[in-house]
């Protein structure tokens, strides 16, 4: 585990999260009148959310914890950005919707939290490439779950890595290695300008184009990384779901808008899955 790459990344997503929130228009406002900004595909494996406590890990700046909330949901978020935790307090607070926001390293927080408390622990869209040791973190996981709790996950699939910022096929395949990081020297992008009003919660905002100062580093982690990592900290595998569209993220030009907020792969491109999700349960 990297906690000095971690802290790296911290830098990146304090610029991004500013410059994707910029995008973002009335959020509360969205909020208060009931809007979710969650999707049926993770709403179908979290299942019925009413009085469960509930860990969102990487939460970013709230917008889908705070959407949890709303569904009944006993709510924590999680993530490692100043500027995500404090945007996300402060939406908490204009939306009236109660939600309790930890700034921390992920794997700090699995670690220090109180044992076998959570009924889920959610991780979603674009989280996991940011944590620098799987197996790690599955434990932590199994840590905080009480018994019969789940953990669920809704994720990218790494098989978007073969291609290039264009959406062709790259020969540059494997990017990180086993283990291995990737560092950006651009950072973390502004994918929620790139997505064209299919991200934001509320009416989308045109802003200058961003410019990260601050570089990140992702780890590439298979489906089987994840699914092993999980089984081996001795969470019972109960589910694994492939979906062959994104959902709100418009990964490259050439992706085609579907209903709901979804883009799927360009008509020539090889029919792979751009989503994947899992759920495994504590015995
Ligand atoms: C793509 S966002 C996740 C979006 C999130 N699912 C949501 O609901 O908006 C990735 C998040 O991971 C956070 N992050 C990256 N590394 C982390 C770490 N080591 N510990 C905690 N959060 C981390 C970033 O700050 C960022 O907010």
């Amino acid at each position: 585990m990297s906690h000095e790459l971690h802290q790296q990344n911290r830098r990146s997503w304090n610029h991004a999260t500013r410059a994707h929130n910029a995008h973002k228009g009335d959020q509360a406002g969205f909020l208060r009148a009931g809007g979710s900004t969650l999707f049926p595909e993770e709403l179908e494996l979290l299942g019925d959310l009413h009085g469960k406590r509930l860990v969102h890990l990487q939460c970013n700046a709230g917008q889908d914890t705070l959407s949890l909330a709303a569904r009944g949901a006993q709510v924590i978020g999680v993530d490692i950005s100043d500027d995500a935790i404090e945007f996300a307090r402060t939406l908490s607070r204009d939306s009236g919707i109660a939600a309790t926001f930890e700034r921390a390293d992920v794997f700090d927080w699995l670690a220090s939290s109180p044992a076998a408390q959570l009924d889920i622990a959610f991780s979603s869209y674009g989280a996991l490439p940011w944590l620098s040791d799987l197996p790690t973190w599955a434990r932590g996981v199994a840590r905080v779950l009480a018994s019969g709790g789940r953990l669920v996950v809704v994720e990218f699939h790494p098989l978007l890595n073969l291609f290039d910022d264009e959406g062709r096929i790259t020969s540059q395949l494997a990017k990180g290695g086993k283990g291995g990081h990737i560092t950006w020297d651009k950072g973390v992008g502004d994918y929620v300008a790139a997505s064209e009003g299919a991200l934001p919660a509320g009416e989308h905002v045109e802003t200058q184009p961003f410019v990260n100062p601050e570089p990140c580093h992702e780890w590439e982690w298979s489906v089987a990384d994840v699914v092993d990592a999980v089984a081996r900290a001795g969470l019972r595998i109960q589910r694994v779901v492939e979906w062959p569209y994104s959902n709100g993220c418009k990964f490259f030009p050439n992706m085609v808008a579907l209903d709901g907020k979804r883009w799927a792969l360009a008509a020539d491109a090889p029919k792979l899955p751009c989503m994947y999700g899992l759920v495994a349960e504590r015995a």
